[in-house]
């Protein structure tokens, strides 16, 4: 998307170029119109939505996008990984994401669409620092022994499981956020936006 931006960005400086050598009167009409749509333009892209093709996307990866700059992950959950989530339910604060505003498809047992797969904004809701993947259960990834899978926050040690639920009594306040999606197709999700073709 940004890159499709910074395209049209280029060929409309291209046309304004052209036009400086082709005459005075064709620069004078192009001018107004090119400097009140680039603003508006990248204002657009800053905060649009991003399309991403999750077609390779195998059983047990994560994949991260950036929308409104900030990281986006999609993990495509295995069958053990969301098995993790009902054992789990009473060690996370807020099993249910019924604390803090969450899209109505985010209220469910896998905080998702479809159950497999997971999107949620990579920040921490602590003090935003960015967590990191700790997929692998046992003592493995450094997290003990009784450890099931999911994500630890460097900064102060948050914990989170494989649907972003906060474990209780760590500084994190809420569940990470899960943004705005939707799906186009089988494959592709649109991050930023609840309705295709919006
Ligand atoms: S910023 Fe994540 S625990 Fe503090």
């Amino acid at each position: 998307m940004s890159k499709q931006g910074k395209m049209d960005c280029g060929r409309r400086r291209l046309i304004v170029a052209t036009a400086a050598v082709g005459g005075a009167g064709a620069v004078a009409a192009l001018v107004p119109f090119v400097s009140s749509l680039l603003p508006s333009e990248r204002a657009k892209a800053a905060g649009a939505p991003v399309e991403v093709d999750i077609s390779k996307l195998e059983p047990g990866q994560m994949m991260t996008v950036e929308w409104r700059g900030k990281p986006v992950w999609i993990i495509n959950r295995t069958k053990d990984m969301l098995g993790t989530l009902t054992k789990l339910a009473d060690q996370v604060a807020d099993p249910k994401s019924e604390k803090n505003q969450q899209p109505v498809y985010a209220q469910n047992d896998t905080r998702s669409i479809k159950p497999e797969i997971m999107v949620a904004v990579g920040i921490c809701t602590h003090l935003g620092c960015s967590p990191g993947s700790k997929f692998k259960p046992g003592a493995e990834e450094g997290m003990g022994a009784d450890w099931l899978g999911g994500f630890l926050c460097p900064c102060h040690g948050s914990t989170f499981d494989f649907a972003g639920r906060v474990f209780k009594g760590k500084p994190a306040p809420t569940n990470l956020e899960v943004p705005p999606h939707v799906y186009l197709s089988d494959t592709r999700i649109m991050i930023g936006e609840d309705k295709k073709g919006a």
